[in-house]
């Protein structure tokens, strides 16, 4: 398979992961998924993976609740230099990204976050987005800095918020965007 050597991160279902590969694989995102890399053991990711016929691996993620341990940091950036993978992309990755992985991928990290940035950085960024009274959100495509969900933004996609929208019902709304809009970001980089 040819193309922009691609590694994918993720911690939870993988839908955005699925969106990508189903793209690689009908021949409209010229990309090769290298590897596929989950810091939670049973996560829905690692089965899409295997779905795909992608390599993928579970680094346990260390003690830590929101970055890797410097070990576990240092292990993916070698998987990942094994892979040769040239872009990173986080598809639902819920750990924050330091200095080695920062450092091996300058400008190189995507990451897709569920709300227009700069508002809402952060976990569960649709129900900030709902509690605050919002009428519209959406997502967003971002290069990954040292900050949270603040490196420079790509492309984002607007949703609307519905009278009545419960959280789940909106995230899901939310994320239709998203499967349209990272393979999109991704055909442009990876022309
Ligand atoms: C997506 O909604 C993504 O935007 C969000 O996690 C979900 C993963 O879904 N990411 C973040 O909140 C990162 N700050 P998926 O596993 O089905 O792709």
């Amino acid at each position: 398979m040819g193309g922009v050597r691609i590694g994918i991160l993720g911690s939870g279902k993988g839908s955005n992961c699925r969106a990508i590969l189903e793209g690689i694989r009908d021949g409209s995102l010229y990309a090769d998924p290298r590897l596929v890399i989950s810091d939670v053991a049973d996560a829905g990711i690692l089965e899409i993976a295997r779905e795909f016929s992608v390599p993928n691996e579970y680094i346990p993620p260390g003690n830590y609740r929101t970055v890797l341990e410097p070990k576990a940091e240092e292990t993916l950036v070698q998987k990942l230099r094994e892979a040769a993978v040239e872009w990173v992309v986080l598809a639902g990755f819920m750990r924050i990204l330091k200095t080695p992985t920062l450092t091996a991928f300058p400008h190189r990290i995507l990451n897709i976050h569920p709300s227009l940035l700069p508002k809402y950085p952060g976990l569960e960024a649709w129900k900030q987005a709902l509690a605050a009274g919002e009428s519209v959100t959406g997502c967003t495509v971002h290069y990954v800095d040292a900050g949270v969900d603040s490196g420079e933004i790509i492309a984002q996609r607007e949703v609307p918020i519905l009278p009545n929208d419960t959280a789940a019902a909106l995230h899901a709304r939310i994320q239709v965007g998203e499967r349209e809009l990272y393979p999109e970001v991704l055909k442009q980089l990876c022309r």
